[in-house]
């Protein structure tokens, strides 16, 4: 799948989390990249929800990770904005949080360099309106075999 629309809602950008969550496989890695507001959470949160968790799905930006237990396995949620912020990265943290994972979702990919070599899809969220979102879904590997 790749993807460059506007959604008009947040309900449009969580269908199209829906419909992309049927591309998924196990191993992926769903880079979620997009100013502060964007959608990347509630991309990631219908996303998690079409792949079966039940239960909140909320930015995970306190703690390292949250993860979930879904259909395609077990997902890890990752928020890097606010630990690039506070110094407390740690990037084998992150890498360790998505080596046991099954689908890696990481919001502010950008805090960790190199993440790109592992990612699977690059999902790009930004304003266009208050209630406008252009929403750009990109293969990574694809484009790269
Ligand atoms: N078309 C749209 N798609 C996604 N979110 C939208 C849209 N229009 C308005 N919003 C609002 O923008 C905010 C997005 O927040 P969130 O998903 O937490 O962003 P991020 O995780 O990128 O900071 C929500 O309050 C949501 O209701
Ligand atoms: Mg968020």
């Amino acid at each position: 799948m790749n993807l460059d629309v506007v959604s008009r809602s947040p309900e449009q950008t969580a269908a199209l989390a829906t419909a992309f969550a049927a591309e998924l496989n196990v191993g992926d890695l769903v880079l979620l990249e997009g100013d502060l507001g964007a959608g990347k959470t509630t991309f990631a949160r219908a996303l998690c929800q079409a792949l079966g968790v039940d239960g909140p799905v909320t930015s995970p930006t306190f703690g390292v990770a949250h993860r979930y237990d879904a259909r395609i396995g077990r997902i890890a949620h990752l928020d890097l904005h606010r630990l690039g912020e506070l110094g407390a990265f740690d990037r084998d943290l992150v890498d360790d949080e998505l080596d046991d994972a099954d689908l890696g979702l990481v919001e502010w990919p950008s805090g960790a360099p190199g993440l790109e070599d592992r990612a699977t899809w690059r999902v790009q969220l930004g304003h266009a309106s208050p209630s406008e979102r252009t929403v750009r879904i990109e293969s990574l590997s694809e484009a790269t075999r």
